[in-house]
């Protein structure tokens, strides 16, 4: 059992039994809910309860998807706590991906002012990236993320036993996350992780531990994201772009597979905006290739992927504002890349084997 201690709360890793059973027992809460979608209801909920004991619960239950993640949804969690009677000293306890992290942790966080919720995340995205850092929310009017707050959950329980029922597609994506977290901020991370050959890992657990107390570092640093938090969108600028064009198309891509091309693209960008060497760009490439495969980019597509980065959050000025690396492990915000340089970046990921 590893616990990570955040100033205002915990994040415990390991078998649930030896650490969510004991903490919910040893709190007061006048009532527990557990939040679900029909997915992790099905995999993750007799897991928890078994390892858990816990009987006495109401249950939440949603329909699973990015495109449930919406007031209407919130309306529906809502209005269950009203009727199961919750009040502010009563639980709600999110057992599900990302996308039940930050929507039950929103509904949580306004229900009455705000009651306690603690995340048990389910996917290796949620476990790496959602469970650190108090961002919750919803999408509205298509535009992803954009009501929400900031609110710390009372605690978190990573439990990588989860992860045996996740779709292989779904493991992948949140090892994106992983691999940047490591591009970001840790050389050598970066050097144990392109050891592995497939996503077929023992113990996922010190991997997912090493992830989250760079994730940890830099929010600690910078919890609003002025300044260096931006380093977590290296390759989300580019990704951003790709996963919301394929998101209309027939093939979508899952966050963390955009993601991927996304650094690819930015690794360029890093060699010609900073100077990383390219046979670094070139080490990225083979590994991402190797693990995500060839996603074909259209160079009649690059219109539609310069119209979505101009709405990019960080640009500022109509400038679009990249995080990039160099060297790898350390990051640099705020490099301001024009239309011929990112088009450059595009050509290298099309003609680099995806
Ligand atoms: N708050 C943050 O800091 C933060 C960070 C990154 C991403 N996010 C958000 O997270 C969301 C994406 O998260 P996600 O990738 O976990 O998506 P998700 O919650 O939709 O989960 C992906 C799929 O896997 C299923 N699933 C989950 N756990 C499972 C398990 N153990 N076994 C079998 N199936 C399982 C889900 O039902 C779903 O179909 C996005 O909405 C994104 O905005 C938030
Ligand atoms: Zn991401």
């Amino acid at each position: 059992m590893n616990t990570l201690t955040l100033p205002s709360y915990a994040i415990h890793l390991g078998d649930l039994r030896e650490s969510a059973g004991d903490w919910l027992r040893g709190r007061n809460y006048s009532k527990i809910a557990i939040l679900v979608d029909e997915n992790t209801a099905q995999h993750c909920l007799p897991v928890l309860l078994e390892k858990t004991g816990l009987e006495n619960f109401h249950l939440i239950k949603i329909a699973a998807g990015e495109q449930h993640k919406n007031i209407e949804t919130c309306q529906l969690i809502w209005r269950q706590m009203l009727a199961f009677g919750l009040d502010r000293r009563s639980l709600l306890l999110n057992l599900g991906g990302g996308v039940i992290g930050d929507m039950g942790g929103f509904c949580a966080a306004t229900f009455k002012r705000g009651m306690d919720f603690v995340q048990a995340p389910t996917t290796l995205l949620s476990q790496v990236d959602a469970s650190v850092g108090g961002k919750l929310g919803i999408d509205f009017m298509q535009v992803k993320n954009s009501i929400g707050v900031f609110q710390d959950p009372a605690a978190v329980f990573i439990d990588a036993d989860f992860l045996k029922t996740l779709p292989y597609r779904e493991l992948r994506s949140g090892f994106a996350e992983m691999l940047k977290h490591a591009l970001i901020a840790d050389a050598g991370q970066w050097q144990n992780l392109i050891q592995l050959e497939n996503l077929a890992v023992p113990d996922w657990l010190p991997f997912i531990l090493h992830s989250l107390r760079i994730k940890q570092g830099i929010v600690e640093t910078d919890p609003f994201e002025r300044g260096i938090r931006k380093a977590l969108n290296f390759g989300h600028t580019i990704g951003h772009a790709i996963e919301g064009h394929a998101l209309e198309s027939e093939h979508p891509l899952l966050h963390g597979e955009a993601i991927a091309v996304g650094m690819i693209a930015e690794s360029y960008l890093s060699h010609r905006k900073l100077g990383l060497p390219m046979r670094d760009v070139e080490a990225i490439t083979a590994y991402l290739n190797r693990i995500y495969g060839t996603f074909q980019i259209e160079k009649s597509n690059y219109p539609a992927y310069f119209a979505l980065m101009q709405q990019d959050k960080k640009n500022e000025n109509g400038q679009i504002l990249f995080s990039l690396i160099h060297p790898i492990g350390n990051a640099v915000v705020n490099v301001a890349c024009n239309n011929e340089e990112i088009e450059a970046a595009l050509d290298y990921c099309r003609t680099s084997g995806r």
